[in-house]
């Protein structure tokens, strides 16, 4: 039998499409069929600071919340939780000293937490403190270990998707180049399933670092074809052998860095390179914002009653995740340890180079499949 008689949930770092989807189904689960309160922290973490931004979750707040964008929570990115330093990342004890305090004063004995790496890095540290807690995986990148899918990919990947279909008929058109900035972070999981649905022909990832020397044969090798344009899709990660990541913004000590500008880079070097005009489109926040679609409501939902259930049958510290089509609970600690990146020789990447696709890996001659003309 738990204890556990008040759960609070967190919606943490940059939001997602399903995080509603999540909320609605863990506060029904929880009412439902436990009988249990649930308050909504506002702001991420931030909410537990200082008076505190909280508030009970009933039946009627969730009503209508399925398909709808954002969290009705609020989110932040790192807040007072997490400071960067010189030496790498701090977690100041005096945020979790004060946030304690304020979870036992609101009689929250659980918790459950909507998030990335990051910000469930800092919910085990609620748990490491004595806070019974259970993380639901969360972001479109899809980079979080120990699960197959995050909530929040498969919409971003839609978007991304119908982006590249569009871009294709106006590539057509003028006989340009088009490339597609995507988002990812350090990983290419967005950039390698788009390109491969949206008929790409050449995707530049972090895992593959690339020479513009191969992207140029590939265009070429389809002119060759009397195919006058071609379509990119670049990760926002993606970096050139011997280079670094493109960064819009360093960052700073409360603020993550902020990846951007590699698609424009390389729009920039193949018209130099080609003499073909080329655009780039940063498709940005447009993969964040909105409905989420069928899937992803039915993976948050899943993910928000099975995260409910965890937490009552008294699992701490773990993560609900993905695997052969079932929910099942992994400990955090294994998801947050290092990022899920594509493997450079998985079946999806032999795929791509199958059906032509180039990632403009120096070697890539060896591997792609031939232009069929
Ligand atoms: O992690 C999700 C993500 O959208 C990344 O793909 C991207 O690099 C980052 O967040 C953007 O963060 P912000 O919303 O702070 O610009």
């Amino acid at each position: 039998m738990s204890t556990i008689k008040t759960i609070g949930l967190i919606t943490g770092g940059g939001d997602a499409p399903g995080l509603n989807a999540v909320i609605r189904a863990v506060v029904k689960t929880a009412i439902g069929v436990y009988n249990l309160r649930v308050v909504g922290v506002e702001d991420g973490f931030e909410g537990l600071l200082g008076e505190t931004k909280t508030h009970e979750l009933t039946a009627d707040d969730v009503r209508g919340l399925l398909p709808r964008g954002g969290t009705i929570l609020g989110t932040r990115n790192r807040g007072r939780f997490v400071l960067h330093d010189a030496g790498g990342d701090v977690k100041p004890e005096e945020s979790f000293r004060v946030a304690l305090d304020n979870l036992k004063r609101l009689e929250i004995d659980g918790l459950i937490v909507l998030g990335g790496e990051g910000s469930l890095g800092i919910a085990l540290e609620f748990d490491a403190r004595g806070v019974p807690v259970v993380g639901v995986p969360k972001t479109i990148d899809n980079d979080l270990a120990c699960t197959e899918l995050t909530f929040g990919f498969m919409t971003a990947l839609d978007i991304a998707t119908e982006a590249l279909d569009r871009l294709h008929t106006t590539a057509a058109s003028h006989d340009r180049v088009m490339v597609l900035e995507v988002m990812g972070r350090h990983t290419g999981w967005i950039a390698l399933h788009s390109g491969i649905a949206g008929g790409a022909d050449v995707i530049l990832i972090p895992e593959i670092p690339f020479t513009y020397e191969t992207v140029v044969e590939k265009i070429q090798e389809r002119e060759r074809c009397h195919r006058e344009f071609s379509i990119m899709v670049v990760a926002e990660g993606a970096k050139p052998v011997g280079g670094q990541e493109i960064y819009q913004d360093p960052g700073d000590r409360e603020h993550a860095p902020r990846l951007g500008g590699i698609g424009e880079m390389v729009a920039r070097e193949i018209e130099a390179r080609t003499g073909k005009e080329s655009r780039c489109v940063v498709l940005g926040h447009l993969q964040r914002g909105g409905t989420p679609n069928a899937f992803d409501r039915m993976l948050a939902t899943s993910y928000g009653s099975c995260a409910v259930h965890a937490l009552m049958r008294g699992e701490r510290g773990r993560m609900v995740a993905l695997r052969a089509a079932d929910i099942i609970t992994v400990p955090i600690s294994k998801a947050c340890a290092s990022i899920k990146t594509v493997n450079h020789d998985s079946q999806l990447i032999r795929t791509a180079r199958d059906v032509g696709i180039s990632f403009g890996a120096p070697d890539e001659a060896q591997h792609h499949g031939k232009e069929v003309c």
